[in-house]
């Protein structure tokens, strides 16, 4: 008997090892893996080329600067990633220091967040038609406004200093505590542990015994489910 198609949403602050747990647990799992913080961070990016560089600016700008721009979805394996006009950014030009700057306070902008709000939505589709037992979302509002009908809701957490080694690790330079203070305090979809969510606090587990841990819910719910 075939496996019923599984929803899971995994919210979590910067560096809080969000993608690196969903990208895991889709593999184990044949699950496609949506990486929202990236759809943030490619529009940003496309409004920073057009010279938009502030929230006001694009307040302030005459036309409409989102309608025009075409997202498509590209699958490499069990990662998704989004397209604008059928091109993915490379990683190095949506992770860096201009991007990271900015992109918390555009994505705070309702307009953007209302933008991506189907997109986001239609990538279950996405997963079920190209044969994947599920979707694996991560990012800040999954659980709570983007699949709050998901299957299994988790939220990662870790102390900052841990995040911030996290990070250093990776020779990434990134401000985790000011990122969040951002994500937390803005009016529209806040990060925050939506209620009915699995808390896990992965300041002392490593990466291993995170997916462990979300794989054994994983294995219940299928089983619910069966
Ligand atoms: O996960 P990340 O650090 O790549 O995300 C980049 C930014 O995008 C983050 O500072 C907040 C924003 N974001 C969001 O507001 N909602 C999401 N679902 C995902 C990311």
């Amino acid at each position: 008997m075939a496996l019923p198609f599984i929803v899971i949403a995994v919210d979590g602050g910067a560096a809080s090892g969000k993608s690196s747990t969903s990208r895991a647990l889709a593999a184990r799992f044949n699950l496609l893996h949506v990486d929202t913080g990236a759809h943030y961070r490619t529009v940003a990016l496309s409004l920073l080329k057009r010279g938009i560089d502030s929230p006001e600016a694009f307040e302030a700008a005459e036309n409409d600067l989102l309608a025009h721009l075409e997202l498509g979805t590209q699958i490499d394996g069990h990662e998704a990633a989004m397209s604008i006009s059928g091109e993915v950014p490379a990683s190095e030009a949506i992770r860096n220091d201009a991007v990271n700057a900015v992109v918390s306070r555009f994505a705070a902008i309702p307009a953007v967040r209302k933008f991506l709000f189907d997109y986001q939505r239609s990538q279950a589709k996405v997963a079920e038609e190209n044969g994947f037992a599920g979707l694996i979302m991560d990012g800040r509002d999954i659980g709570s406004v983007i699949f709050p009908d998901a299957d299994l809701r988790i939220f990662l957490t870790a102390d900052v200093a841990a995040r911030e080694r996290r990070r250093a690790a990776e020779g990434i330079g990134d401000s985790i505590a000011s990122r969040d203070k951002l994500d937390a305090s803005r009016k529209t979809a806040p990060l925050a542990c939506p209620e009915g969510a699995t808390l896990i606090d992965s300041t002392f587990l490593n990466l291993e015994q995170v997916v462990d841990k979300i794989s054994d819910m994983i294995r219940e719910k299928l089983g619910q489910k069966a």
